[in-house]
């Protein structure tokens, strides 16, 4: 019997160390059929390139609006099918538009157990709290900015010594393991949305 792959777009604008962790994982019912970069200087490219995975720029400072850039991506990313998109290290926020175009179809990762910390310097944050543990989180992306409905997460603890490059160091291990995870979770189809649960179905 031949099952099909879920048809997956990472999206990137820097070094990809999730996306290498992706391909590294060798996800069994997961083909990355794209990869999407709005930097054009961004080395994710070049992992892709090296693993031989089609890529795509859509740079956001050639376009004059969000919703302009947004259509282009859309636009390119019709001839690839994807099933799923992964934001891995995008740094752009996408619109509504957006979003409702690939409902429950996108997910993302955060250096944070959502709620906590949303937005930029997760691990900073976490820090300048005083919290004595943090982690990340694999979640769908609705409307909201870091709000969607929780797929996996990772704890991490913060150390007395740690700084925010040491704290984030210890955050990426536990993304480049849970992101694979939660991908292969989600491309199972084992799962249902109630609220904003995800639960797993047998
Ligand atoms: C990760 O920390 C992720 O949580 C955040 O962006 C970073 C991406 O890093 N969303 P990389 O490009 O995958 O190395």
């Amino acid at each position: 019997m031949c099952v099909s792959k879920t048809r997956l777009a990472v999206f990137v604008s820097g070094s990809g160390t999730n996306l290498q962790a992706i391909i590294d994982a060798g996800i069994p019912n997961v083909e990355i059929a794209l990869v999407l970069s709005n930097n054009p200087g961004a080395y994710a490219l070049e992992r892709a390139k090296k693993h031989g995975i089609p890529a795509e720029i859509a740079d956001h400072r050639d376009y004059s609006g969000r919703e302009e850039y947004e259509k282009r991506v859309l636009e390119l990313l019709e001839p690839y099918e994807v099933d799923l998109i992964a934001l891995a290290g995008f740094m752009r926020i996408l619109s509504p538009y957006f979003v409702r175009a690939y409902k429950n179809r996108i997910v993302n990762i955060h250096p944070a157990l959502l709620p906590s910390f949303p937005g930029m310097h997760a691990a900073r944050q976490a820090l300048e709290s005083g919290v004595k543990f943090t982690g990340c989180t694999v979640h769908f992306v609705d409307e909201g900015v870091d709000t969607g409905p929780t797929i996996l997460q990772a704890v991490v603890p913060v150390l007395d010594d740690d700084n925010e490059e040491s704290l984030l160091e210890r955050i990426h291990k536990e993304e480049h393991r849970i992101y694979p995870e939660a991908l292969k979770l989600i491309a199972s189809g084992k799962f249902r949305i109630e609220g904003r649960r995800v639960l797993a179905v047998n």
